[in-house]
């Protein structure tokens, strides 16, 4: 634990103890510092200011009840096209199974450091669990508000023995009762590019490997100097994401300089267009740039399930959507390679798709 006296005071190596040491910001906040610590200040092009925000009610919400009714669908690729974010409410998915893995991630973030610390990246015995803070503590300029839990899903019997037991079963739970859902919206979505079935190629390529994050958001102090995420579009297919009550997630809307908030809405999930989708449909759904403010009063968690290609999947836009003559804008690429070159680099909003361009 850091001395008190000086955890304020320019000597005192936030960096070793949040991120080495494995108390996170979580730790930070918990020390109850007065002032953000330096490493943490976000140029001021980076720091979300009110004034570029409009109102909350832009976002298409989707009520899948009617589902397999058409206008369901199609509100389905509109949203798609011309947000890529929208939520779902009468998805299907159990609200218990949402209670469960909410309160799974305020209890794995509430253990000790030392606890939460097995798992990253120095000692964890797999890549595929992985606890840390920020986004990519080594290649970032200035640090993210933020700890995680990232556990990318290979089977149950490897979940069981490497995934931390105050959250495993839960996280589990979550990624299955969801996975109805996310095959309709593919379904609807591939529609919508003349793709009539899914068969087992495609299926690969759109929901081929999953991960799930729990993601925790302690109260920060000065919480306008920095982010809880910097402005990124997701690697996915497509994202479902759960979060709790608090808010704090915008999305850039298409075409302009507006951020819009994602108002949480009980029982709702979050659905987004990531890149590996806007490159299958050359450009048609959108893989948007959104960030997540600090909040200086709560806490906040959110659980994002990101539906992946498989790692050894060569994505490009579909033959279905060139068949007419349409000019490809994006080249075929590895996409594990395309998921390195997102973490090899800060978060800078949109730039990541540049490597899949012509
Ligand atoms: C992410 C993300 C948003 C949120 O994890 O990629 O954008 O609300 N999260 O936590
Ligand atoms: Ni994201």
């Amino acid at each position: 634990m850091a001395p008190a006296l000086t955890k304020d005071s320019e000597s005192w190596d936030v960096i070793s103890f949040a991120v080495d040491k494995g108390h996170g910001v979580k730790g930070l906040a918990d020390l109850g510092l007065q002032t953000l610590p330096k490493q943490y200040i976000q140029p001021p092009e980076e720091q979300i200011t009110n004034s570029i925000v409009i109102p909350d009610d832009a976002i298409p919400v989707i009520d899948l009840s009617k589902w397999p009714n058409p206008e369901v669908a199609n509100a389905i690729c509109n949203a798609a096209e011309k947000w890529g974010f929208f939520q779902i409410v009468n998805h299907g998915v159990p609200m218990q199974v949402l209670e469960n893995v909410k309160e799974a991630t305020r209890r794995f973030f509430a253990q000790p450091a030392e606890e939460k610390n097995k798992h990253s990246k120095d000692n964890s015995p797999s890549n595929n669990v992985r606890y840390g803070t920020s986004f990519t503590p080594k290649a970032e300029k200035a640090l993210e508000w933020k700890d995680f839990l990232s556990l990318f899903y290979v089977s149950d019997d490897e979940a069981a023995a490497l995934w931390p037991s105050a959250c495993r079963n839960e996280a589990i739970k979550f990624m299955k009762e969801s996975e109805v859902v996310i095959r309709r919206l593919l379904e609807a979505l591939m529609k919508g590019l003349n793709v009539e079935e899914i068969d087992q190629e495609k299926e690969s390529l759109l929901m081929g490997s999953k991960r799930i994050n729990l993601n925790y958001y302690p109260m920060c102090p000065e919480p306008e100097l920095t982010v809880g995420v910097g402005r990124h579009s997701d690697v996915s297919t497509l994202t479902i994401l759960l979060q709790d009550d608090i808010g704090g997630l915008y999305v850039k809307k298409l075409d302009s300089n507006e951020w819009v908030h994602v108002p949480p809405i009980d029982g709702a999930i979050v659905i987004n267009v990531g890149d590996a989708l806007q490159i299958l449909s050359n450009g048609r759904y959108k893989s948007i740039e959104h960030r997540v403010i600090a909040n200086g009063l709560k806490n906040r968690i959110s659980v994002p399930i990101f539906v992946n290609p498989k790692p050894s999947d060569v994505i490009g836009p579909l033959p279905e959507v060139l068949k007419n003559g349409e000019e490809p804008i994006y080249k075929q690429v590895l996409y594990s390679d395309y998921v390195k070159h997102f973490f090899r680099k800060a978060h800078d909003g949109k730039e990541t798709v540049d490597f899949a361009k012509i």
